[in-house]
């Protein structure tokens, strides 16, 4: 696994054409249906020192397998999660590497909180985020279940060691 960069759009458009129309819906509420050379560029070219843009990749390094990634609030103190695995690997534990990976990068920078909006039918993620201590609060009339995680900060501002 490593951060996307400039240089994966290709490996990125491939990845987003091998989606099943479940997972497109899945992890972009079936809103976008196509990834332009454009919109891949932005995704691989994102600011890894504010967001989190993290890939994994075939051993030789040329397709990916998934992506994790976050993108911070505006206001810069929380972040929102997201994840696709290509269905070939799912089940295998990539996807709770990526949300740890996340999880332990959104700690060094200090943010307070990490959330994702996750349809209610989606068992998979709603599982993982439960496994790691994600509060999961249905959304009325959404179908989707809002997943938060809240980071803490001891009282000098430092996190604890255990932490
Ligand atoms: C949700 C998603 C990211 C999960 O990815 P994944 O790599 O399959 O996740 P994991 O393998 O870490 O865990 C999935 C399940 O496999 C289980 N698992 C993990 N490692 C395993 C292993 N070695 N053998 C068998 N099962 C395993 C986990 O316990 C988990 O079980 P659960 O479904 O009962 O909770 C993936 O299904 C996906 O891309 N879905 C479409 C997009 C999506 O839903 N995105 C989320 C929007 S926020």
């Amino acid at each position: 696994m490593r951060p996307l960069r400039p240089g994966d759009e290709a490996r990125l458009q491939e990845f987003f054409r091998s989606h099943t129309p479940d997972t497109i819906h899945d992890r972009y509420g079936g809103v976008v249906t196509t990834m332009s050379e454009e919109r891949a560029r932005e995704l691989v070219g994102v600011d890894q020192t504010r967001d989190c843009a993290l890939g994994s990749f075939t051993r030789d390094g040329q397709m990916l397998l998934a992506v994790g990634r976050y993108c911070l609030d505006p206001a810069g103190d929380a972040a929102e999660l997201a994840f696709v695995v290509r269905e070939s690997v799912r089940r295998r534990g990539v996807g709770t590497r990526l949300l740890q990976l996340l999880m332990a990068a959104a700690r060094a920078r200090r943010l307070r909180r990490l959330w994702a909006q996750v349809d209610v039918h989606n068992a998979s993620m709603l599982g993982i985020f439960r496994h790691h201590g994600f509060r999961l609060t249905p959304q009325p009339g959404s179908g989707d279940v809002r997943a938060t995680l809240e980071l803490p900060r001891d009282r000098r501002g430092v996190r604890p060691a255990a932490a």
